[in-house]
């Protein structure tokens, strides 16, 4: 160790290369002087500035520059770059600051999950999710059963086709028949205790879309009966409705654009993410949300505001990571891969709603599906029948906040209104949003409201829940 400790006795080369550099530095400050005071010298060129590192400015006096002569002037008149003023705008080195933040961060809080819990993540809780009894499963039927409804929307359409059926008489039959569809699998979850809230959902789901996809099936062949008397009959006897009813929208078309092959490529991609994603989102909830969730009961219970406040911010986090998982996992690698599967050709299954700096904004462009159909069938018909726009657009976020409560309540098997109250929030949000806040101010309230909306929504639904199966079960050991 001490051998490599220089003798003092020599002088130390720092000195030594210092000395070199101030003596050149001072010798090409006197060699520039000394030219521009003889007016005459190859060191700078007519209408140049020269630059020599932290010895100062020399304006150019019609010389001509020397190759090597170092530049004299290093200072010019210029903005801080972090100022407005700058107009600099390349940030992406900031923006990989706050990914690397971000991933340590959550790298922290995987660390305190995984020592505080252990691994919770369990594969067969997933199945008992869907299936409270292995031989029995209502979830399942009910979907299969949501055939009949398909294949009455068909007959009809067939039947008002060939002129048996009249346009009321064809009318009043859809109408029943969309009823049921709403009605049938809600009474069938409320009534057969084996369907799991889980499995309702997912055959809520499938009925809802169902709905959806029918009411537009009707419109669709009926404004063809209306504009195109001399094809009908082909139009509706067309046996494309299965088509439809697979395809990744909810409006129909008598022609679907249709990609030209299915590139096996891309159909894998999207299999694999699909696979992925999924195992990510049940492990994260798993792992992540459900202890934040059941520690939050008690201070919810208590009305102990500030941990309440505090539980609701821990649940924000994994939140938010789970939607924006499952908004890739289904816009992006579900239906793609089901438009590849069937060469559907229209992909526009969202738009860029990250940017959104309006609630408006945001509602135009997340789900695509749901937002071509409510333009199509709802808002446009009641704007076209006279309703004012304010007027339109609150139907369709009555209607909206209506499909989304009757999705949660119904398999939950409780009424809280705080999924259509979120909904109906919408209106106001957009209003003041839109008034007061502008840019980037509007694009950070539409992800805060996203960020800290859901959940609010989420332990609202999980407390009552847990209050209603489980307090009052335990208050009344009878019951059990
Ligand atoms: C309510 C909602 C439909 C309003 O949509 P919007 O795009 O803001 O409505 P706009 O007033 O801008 O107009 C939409 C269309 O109607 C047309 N329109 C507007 N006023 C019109 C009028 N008086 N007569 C006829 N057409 C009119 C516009 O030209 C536009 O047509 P385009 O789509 O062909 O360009 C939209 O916010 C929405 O979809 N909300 C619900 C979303 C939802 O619940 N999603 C669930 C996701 S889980």
């Amino acid at each position: 160790m001490f051998d490599q400790i220089p003798d003092p006795g020599v002088p130390p080369v720092l000195d030594i290369v210092v000395f070199l550099q101030l003596t050149t530095c001072l010798f090409h400050v006197m060699n520039c002087l000394l030219m521009s005071c003889l007016g005459g010298s190859d060191a700078l060129r007519s209408g140049e500035t020269l630059k020599c590192a932290g010895l100062g400015i020399i304006q150019d006096q019609g010389w001509e520059p020397v190759p090597q002569t170092i530049m004299l002037i290093c200072h010019k008149l210029q903005e801080s770059l972090l100022s407005s003023a700058s107009g600099f705008k390349n940030y992406r080195g900031i923006l990989n600051w706050c990914v690397v933040m971000l991933v340590l961060s959550n790298a922290r809080l995987f660390l305190e999950n995984l020592l505080r819990y252990g691994i919770l993540v369990d594969p067969i809780q997933v199945v008992s999710l869907f299936l409270k009894d292995p031989y029995s499963w209502p979830a399942a039927c009910l979907v299969i059963v949501s055939n009949v409804f398909i294949l009455v929307a068909l007959y009809t359409e067939r039947k008002l086709a060939m002129g048996t059926f009249s346009e009321k008489l064809g009318l009043l039959i859809h109408i029943i028949n969309l009823t049921v569809i709403l009605c049938f699998p809600m009474l069938t979850v409320l009534m057969v205790p084996s369907v799991t809230p889980v499995g309702g959902a997912f055959a809520l789901g499938s009925y809802t879309i169902l709905f959806l996809k029918l009411y537009s099936y009707k419109d669709v062949n009926r404004w063809c009966r209306e504009r195109l008397a001399g094809t009908l009959m082909s139009v509706a006897l067309q046996w494309n409705l299965y088509y439809f009813v697979s395809a990744p929208t909810l409006c129909y078309e008598l022609n679907f654009p249709r990609s030209q092959s299915v590139r096996m490529g891309f159909l894998l991609r999207r299999l694999f993410e699909m696979l992925l994603l999924t195992q990510l989102l049940v492990g994260l909830t798993q792992q992540w949300m459900v202890p934040i969730i059941q520690s939050s009961m008690k201070p919810l219970q208590d009305m102990d505001y500030s941990r309440m406040i505090e539980r609701l911010l821990r649940l924000a986090v994994p939140n938010h990571f789970l939607w924006l998982i499952f908004f890739y996992w289904f816009f992006h690698s579900s239906m793609n891969f089901v438009a590849e599967l069937l060469r559907f050709g229209d992909r526009e299954f969202y738009r860029d709603w990250w940017n959104s700096e309006s609630v408006t904004y945001f509602w135009q462009n997340w789900n695509i599906p749901v937002h071509k159909w409510c333009i199509r069938h709802f808002y446009k018909p009641l704007l076209r029948k006279g309703a004012s726009k304010l007027l339109s657009q609150s139907a369709v976020f009555f209607a909206s906040a209506f499909f989304h409560e009757y999705l949660v309540s119904v398999p939950l098997r409780m009424f809280r209104l705080w999924a259509f109250m979120g909904m109906m929030a919408q209106l106001p949000l957009a209003w003041f949003v839109g008034r007061f806040l502008r840019g980037n101010y509007g694009n950070a309230a539409v992800w805060l409201s996203l960020i800290i909306g859901q959940p609010i929504a989420v332990l609202m639904y999980v407390h009552d829940y847990y209050v209603i199966n489980h307090l009052e079960e335990a208050a009344d050991p009878g019951a059990l």
